[in-house]
């Protein structure tokens, strides 16, 4: 076939599916229209295309390209009807999904759940509601009043050593100096800044410290801390309160003990272990109020007293769970955290 005679056929192909899409009153007729220009086996753009085999080879490369223009053109035509008719793309009726069966059964989709930190906290939420502890929150990034003066840790107590805290260099702080929170017993503070006893709260949180992750230590974890002050509060009401706390939570058939220790926001101070298994473990640290706090919040020692105790969560879900690496709940690893 001559050049010529190519080029003629597809100008009128032009010409015609042009006139048949504009012409289109409906969707259906503009669908006929496509198939019969552009349809993939059949259409006459197709058609015409096959005769470019009879071109001779010399005017191919100009027919090649002509046949391209062409193409563009109708399919562009093509585009404008359908935004014309409000036709909204649908792959459905382009014909490259060919049909969609309703028989099938749908997708399901795929549910989280949560970590087993937040669920253990949810956990030791219900059990210290239920002992009357509502829950109180405080911030990650603390003043050094709330997270050491007021808690009677004067400026030279190693606990404020640079190398055990996390201060954070914010630049023209007017608040001081600030630092992520090494315990939650800061909140303990905020609480009873915030109104006068009696007072009976849980906080549980993040706290942070220096510590090189290893199997037992993460530079983050959670702790939960618990504050009681009211009148004639004694040794003997922390003890019961933390005996029931982890027979609900271990089993009824845990025993505590406290052994002498030291903090300086409380006196006495004691550590609090939980016996697990005929193992003795060790979940924090406990002991009255000291004075010296009341008085910084304006409480009166002699009017009232009170207990305060701080534990570790992820020991705590460790132990229930058998999970014997806490880095394995921050690694995030689905195959993991989904077996919780
Ligand atoms: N804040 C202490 C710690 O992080 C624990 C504690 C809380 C001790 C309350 C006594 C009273 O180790």
């Amino acid at each position: 076939m001559a050049l010529a005679e190519f080029l003629k056929q597809l100008d009128a192909l032009v010409a015609a599916a042009t006139a048949a899409f504009d012409g289109a009153a409906d969707e259906a007729s503009l669908e006929a229209a496509r198939i019969e220009y552009l349809g993939a086996k059949k259409g006459r753009l197709k058609a015409v295309q096959k005769f470019m085999g009879a071109v001779g080879a010399a005017d191919r490369p100009a027919a090649g390209k002509r046949l391209n223009e062409v193409k563009t053109q109708i399919e562009t035509a093509f585009t404008a009807a359908q935004g014309r008719l409000g036709a909204v793309e649908n792959p459905r009726r382009t014909g490259e999904v060919t049909a969609f069966d309703p028989t099938l059964p749908g997708r399901s989709l795929r549910l989280g759940r949560l970590h087993p930190i937040t669920q253990t906290i949810e956990e030791l939420k219900g059990i210290m509601g239920r002992l009357g502890f509502s829950v109180a929150e405080g911030p990650e990034i603390e003043d050094e009043w709330h997270n050491f003066e007021a808690l009677n840790i004067p400026l030279e107590h190693p606990a404020r050593d640079p190398l055990d805290n996390f201060y954070l260099a914010v630049a023209g702080a007017a608040a001081g100096t600030l630092l992520l929170r090494s315990q939650t017993s800061t909140v303990q503070i905020r609480v009873m800044e915030q109104g006068p006893p009696p007072v009976r709260i849980i906080t549980l949180g993040r706290v942070y410290r220096p510590d090189t992750a290893d199997a037992t230590h993460y530079p983050m974890f959670h702790q939960m801390e618990g504050l009681l002050v009211d009148r004639q509060v004694t040794m003997a009401d922390l003890k019961s309160v933390l005996r029931l706390f982890a027979a609900s939570f271990l089993g009824s058939d845990v025993h505590i003990r406290f052994r002498p220790s030291f903090f300086p926001f409380t006196e006495p101070s004691v550590e609090a272990d939980f016996q697990w298994h005929d193992q003795w473990i060790e979940f924090g640290g406990a002991g009255m109020v000291d004075p010296n706090v009341l008085q910084m919040v304006g409480y009166d020692p002699e009017q009232v007293t009170g207990f305060a105790f701080g534990l570790g969560i992820e020991r705590l879900c460790m132990r229930r769970h058998n999970i014997t690496d806490i880095r394995a709940l921050y690694r995030n690893d689905v195959r993991f955290l989904r077996q919780f």
